[in-house]
């Protein structure tokens, strides 16, 4: 996992992380912290076994890492925070190791972590997709009634 931790200390991956931070000093709902990104690293992880796809481990923890790293530019100016991910993500995976193709299938589960037409996929970014959303246990969440997320895509049971 050594370049899971090249991630981990890259100076961009800090600073725009440090970024979230304060932009979610607040936030009564979900963050978008470490716990997250670990929670959605295992949760892939775990699918990605299940459904044999093969995926490298420290592939499927970069992304993990990565997918949400442009989160406080939708604070800042209100970009979709995938697209702000995808500015950011290339540089940290060239300076932590990744190669060009491995690069390319993590930015692409970077750029459809929202869209709900992959998330039945058998492929990385189908699984991606549901590990992201089963990481939020919105059935034990003090603030689910005002959370915007639509009902359908809440998860009002455990799923696994
Ligand atoms: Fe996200
Ligand atoms: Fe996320």
């Amino acid at each position: 996992m050594e370049r899971v931790n090249q991630i981990l200390e890259n100076e961009l991956f800090r600073k725009c992380y440090k970024k979230i931070e304060k932009c979610e000093k607040k936030r009564e709902f979900c963050r978008h912290n470490m716990v997250h990104f670990m929670d959605v690293a295992r949760i892939a992880y775990i699918y990605n076994l299940e459904e044999q796809l093969d995926i490298k481990k420290d592939v499927v923890y970069a992304t993990a890492l990565l997918h949400d790293i442009g989160r406080f530019k939708q604070y800042e100016d209100k970009t979709p925070h995938e697209k702000a991910s995808l500015k950011y993500a290339p540089t940290i995976l060239e300076e932590s190791g990744y190669s060009k193709e491995e690069s390319e299938m993590i930015l692409d589960a970077i750029a459809q972590h929202r869209n709900k037409e992959v998330a039945k996929e058998h492929s990385f970014r189908g699984i991606f997709y549901r590990a992201d959303k089963a990481s939020r246990a919105c059935f034990s969440c003090k603030s689910e009634s005002e959370c915007n997320w639509k009902n359908e895509k809440k998860n009002l049971e455990l799923i696994v």
